[in-house]
């Protein structure tokens, strides 16, 4: 698929998509001699070491230090105290066999220190260029610590809510996941590789890891040719395409082929098809796991059949450094061979400056640690990514006649879950709560906080040592009943009631996969008695997935969901509940009824009774409750007289398509404008809608524009999986334009000329 960069041309009457064709970034002439010149200086031990990334927390300081002298590590990761890093580089640059830097790689997920809401929030923005924004600002604040490297942005395709990584990507579409993997590359990397206060991007997890069956974290993903080319690829391949320096290797079975050692992936469609020339690091001890597989008889074939398969660095396991000298001893593995292994790896060092300066400088780390532009992008961020859901009788904004509002929950005052899983270098200390940012907000309303239940995972999370819970205080039942009872007295002394409700920041995450979807604990109980005391109530969500919100969509009036919203979110949230910000987010995952319709995506193919597609199941909707694209404003925009600026379109050409949107309420607001097509017949069935382009636009009160999206015929090329190559096929195609993927405004077009087959 080509990749559309995304670009804004006219702002006065029609906002437009251009693609421009992007190509993926080859190291400069002057970055291989350079490589080439130092690797005829060094030997096998020195270059195997290139190719080893040493966990910090796992050596201690002197086995690191000694590691670095002794030149048997290239990079570490989890070394985030800049003058540690200084320490360890001071040792590489001056007592190992010969000067390299070692690159600090980190997980650089939404923020470093400050934190940006949950990448999956970032999507609901529908705003790539504020994805680039915020991915730049993180990098600017890691880079100041002496990281160089971001493990972002994930792009793994997610369409079951049970998996717990699903917070970590851009939702369940291929498009607009092509748009987040491209900006976020763009966000990191800046204008070119080395650009000051910008960081290489790692894309991961290569590839097809969010179709882990049944959602399980770590299970085998089996995925049909048709959608991993449609579908699940494409993220990787236009953040490829937007220069991307590394990828990352997933850890689960690809269609029974471990990804880590898929040379299909890695050879064939990475660098044979994509014409990827930068390096791929495995994930973390993903290499030793082919054995856990059965694919590898023992760590030693490990290593031999994953660096046959492309991965130049591995992450943890160290099969490399204890295995690959003695294969290329034995010529099991040439000179040549390691040679073109470690070369990108000299060259992104290289190309980042890293020879020449490879030091952190501490003023700067202080100065951007945290800074007040820092807090404001993070603000800005939350304010754009939060999704109303339902606002019945104008319940937001909050009315100014409220006096006295009770504000209960586990989350609504807890720091380390407004961080959001996946903070790991976030301080809960320096985040702002939602308590407090409505404390701060609204300081003549009298505030009666209280959680009223306590949630707790059953089992322990990965991130659990990075950000400890507040230990539980309700230890007996006596005191849960109280709290409880409590809540409810607050909940009846008060005008209306807020409720912060939803899941703990390790809830979702890595090894964080879900069997049900409901609110986790006592949350929906507590939820209940508090609307059947018969004021008004908001629900606030914090969550990194869709949860089971079923009775909540009919009976409770208003509901915000603000994913995790970072460091700052708690004045983002006091925005938006005040009216000081409009909500705006848009869903980029098909929100479910109950966890029995996963997975659950819009896109899917056409079949049989399309008209009673709704009703799949006997005991419930197949409907999604909130539908992809779904989100409300505190006013309301309609969107008339749908016009493509022609019924036929040239296989090389483009057309237009406008709408004329107004802002009918009496505030201004952010829209999204969404266009979807059909192609109703080929070689292969297709999707009931795809999405092909969009844009936010802000109006007015009572502001009109005419609103432009071009769809170039390109867009409409897909792998057919009867023919096994890329198609453009001719004939009749449907185009809806609207603000969620239940479009309403429609037209057709013909797209021309015989099929133009072009072999990937
Ligand atoms: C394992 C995770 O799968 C990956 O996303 C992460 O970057 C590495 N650990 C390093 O923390």
């Amino acid at each position: 698929m080509s990749f559309c960069r995304f670009s804004v041309l006219a702002v006065a009457v029609s906002v437009s998509l251009v693609c421009i064709a992007q190509k993926p970034a080859s190291p400069p002439a002057k970055a291989t001699r350079f490589a080439n010149d130092l690797l005829a200086k060094m030997s096998v031990e020195e270059k195997v070491g290139q190719l080893e990334q040493a966990a910090g927390q796992l050596y201690t300081d002197t086995q690191s230090d000694d590691l670095v002298r002794k030149g048997q590590v290239g990079s570490f990761l989890f070394v985030t105290d800049p003058v540690r890093a200084n320490a360890l580089q001071h040792i590489a640059m001056t007592e190992a066999p010969h000067p390299i830097p070692l690159l600090f790689g980190y997980d650089v997920i939404h923020g470093f220190r400050t934190i940006n809401p949950i990448p999956l929030a970032m999507a609901s923005s529908w705003d790539p260029a504020l994805a680039e924004h915020a991915q730049s600002m993180a990098a600017r604040e890691a880079r100041a610590a002496g990281i160089h490297w971001a493990f972002s942005p994930m792009v793994d395709i997610a369409r079951d809510a049970r998996w717990g990584r699903i917070m970590e990507g851009a939702g369940e579409d291929p498009y607009l996941g092509e748009q987040m993997a491209a900006a976020q590359v763009r966000g990191f990397q800046g204008p070119y590789i080395g650009a000051p206060d910008y960081l290489l991007a790692c894309v991961k997890h290569f590839g097809g890891y969010g179709a882990a069956e049944g959602g399980r974290d770590y299970d085998s993903s089996d995925i049909s040719d048709d959608l991993l080319h449609n579908v699940y690829l494409r993220p990787y391949h236009a953040a490829v395409d937007a220069g991307a320096a590394t990828m990352m290797s997933a850890y689960m079975d690809l269609n029974s082929v471990p990804a880590s050692g898929n040379v299909w992936l890695m050879q064939d469609v990475l660098r044979k098809e994509w014409g990827f020339k930068g390096f791929v690091v495995s994930d973390w001890d993903a290499v030793k796991s082919l054995t856990v597989h059965g694919y590898a008889a023992d760590a030693a074939d490990a290593a031999r059949r994953v660096f046959d398969a492309g991965i130049n660095m591995e992450m943890t396991s160290s099969t490399y450094r204890k295995y690959l000298p003695a294969l290329v001893a034995s010529k099991a593995i040439s000179v040549v061979q390691l040679d073109d292994m470690v070369r990108p790896i000299l060259e992104m060092k290289y190309e980042l400056g890293l020879f020449t300066n490879p030091y952190v400088d501490l003023d700067k780390f202080k100065k951007e640690t945290l800074s007040a532009e820092q807090r404001a992008s993070a603000e800005h961020a939350a304010e754009e990514t939060a999704i109303l859901l339902r606002n019945e009788g104008h319940v937001l904004p909050l009315a100014k006649s409220a006096k006295t509002i009770a504000l209960i929950g586990p989350l609504a005052d807890s720091q380390v879950d407004t961080m959001g899983s996946w903070s790991l270098h976030g301080v809960p200390a320096d985040t702002i709560t939602i308590a407090q940012g409505l404390r701060e907000k609204l300081p003549n309303v009298q505030w009666l906080v209280t959680k009223g239940v306590e949630i707790k995972r059953t089992d322990a999370s990965i991130f659990d040592a990075q950000a400890p819970e507040p230990k539980p205080t309700l230890l007996t039942e006596d005191d849960k009943k109280r709290e409880f009872a409590h809540a409810l007295d607050l909940v009846k002394q008060a005008d209306m009631s807020i409720l912060v409700l939803g899941e703990a920041m390790n809830m979702n995450g890595e090894r964080a996969s879900r069997a049900t979807l409901t609110l986790p604990g006592n949350q929906e109980t507590l939820l209940e008695a508090a609307v059947a005391v018969g004021k008004p109530v908001v629900l606030v969500l914090m969550t990194g997935r869709p949860l089971d919100i079923t009775w909540a969509a009919e009976n409770v009036p208003a509901i915000l969901n603000v994913w995790y919203p970072g460091t700052e979110g708690g004045h983002a949230v006091a925005n938006l509940l005040t009216g000081d910000a409009n909500p705006s987010g848009k869903l980029t995952v098909s929100w479910p009824r109950s966890v029995g319709q996963l997975p659950l995506y819009y896109n899917t193919n056409r079949t049989q009774n399309p008209e009673a597609a709704a009703t799949r199941y006997w005991d419930e909707s197949s409907a999604p409750l909130y539908p992809f694209g779904f989100g409300l404003s505190y006013t309301q925009f309609t969107m008339t007289d749908l016009k493509l600026s022609s019924d036929r379109l040239a296989p090389d050409g483009s057309m237009e398509a406008s709408v004329h949107v107004r802002n009918a309420g009496d505030v201004a607001g952010e829209e999204v404008v969404q266009m979807y097509t059909h192609q109703r017949a080929g070689s292969a069935s297709r999707p009931v809608r795809e999405l092909k382009g969009f844009t936010k636009i802000r109006l007015a009160a009572g502001e009109e524009r005419v609103v432009t999206l071009k769809l170039a015929a390109d867009e409409l090329r897909y792998w057919s999986p009867s023919l096994k190559h890329d198609v453009l096929e001719p004939g009749t195609f449907d185009l809806w334009m609207g603000d969620d993927s239940t479009a309403k405004l429609h037209s057709t077009f013909q797209l021309d000329a015989a099929t133009i087959a072009a072999k990937r």
